[in-house]
């Protein structure tokens, strides 16, 4: 039995099905400044963003072309697509940022609840060619290129192709604490 967590978390998941209803700009801005009110080392802010709706059909398509096909098959739907970084050097003296990747998970996790308070959904994605991105928008190699997210609205499961649509109603299986909370034995954590 799992205690009772926030509304905002607990509602949270990441659709495969999304609707193709656009999302209104002041929900876009939102997103962003959720992201950017994130705690972060040194106040750094290491995260960075580069994103496209269906408005901007060039730069939305350069995104989808960097995802693997399997993905690509599913987000095509979804009314917007982003690109996430991470700026590995801190911008005062040039010293690497070993916390970058932390804080733009930070980040994300806030535009996540900003998301699910607003209605919207969002699928983070690793299935995509970092090199291809970096070459696409010529990135500069002190970005790391960390994930791409697909975000929107629900759609109906019966858009996706057969063989994933089932997907969208796995049963949501999370570690148990005593798995993840450190009481001695380390076999536990495995
Ligand atoms: C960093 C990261 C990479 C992921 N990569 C993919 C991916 O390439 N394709 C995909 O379909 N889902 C991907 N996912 C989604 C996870 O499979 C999903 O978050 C996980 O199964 C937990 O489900 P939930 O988000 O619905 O709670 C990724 C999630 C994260 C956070």
């Amino acid at each position: 039995m799992s205690a009772k967590i926030h509304e905002l978390i607990d509602k949270r998941w990441s659709p495969r099905a999304f609707s193709d209803q656009e999302i209104e700009a002041e929900k876009i801005e939102k997103l962003f400044e959720a992201a950017s009110f994130a705690a972060s080392c040194f106040n750094e802010q290491p995260w960075r963003f580069i994103y496209a709706t269906k408005d901007y059909p060039e730069r939305y398509d350069q995104l989808l072309s960097c995802l693997v096909e399997f993905n690509q098959m599913w987000v095509k739907t979804a009314p917007m697509i982003i690109l996430t970084l991470a700026s590995t050097k801190f911008a005062q003296n040039q010293k690497e940022n070993h916390h970058a990747r932390h804080d733009l998970g930070l980040a994300i996790g806030n535009m996540s609840a900003q998301a699910t308070g607003m209605g919207l959904y969002m699928h983070q994605m690793a299935g995509f060619s970092a090199e291809k991105a970096r070459e696409i928008f010529e990135i500069p190699d002190e970005f790391d290129i960390v994930t791409m997210i697909a975000v929107g609205y629900l759609g109906d499961p019966m858009q996706l192709p057969e063989n994933i649509r089932g997907l969208e109603s796995h049963k949501r299986n999370r570690r148990s604490l005593d798995k993840v909370l450190f009481d001695g034995d380390w076999d536990d954590m495995k």
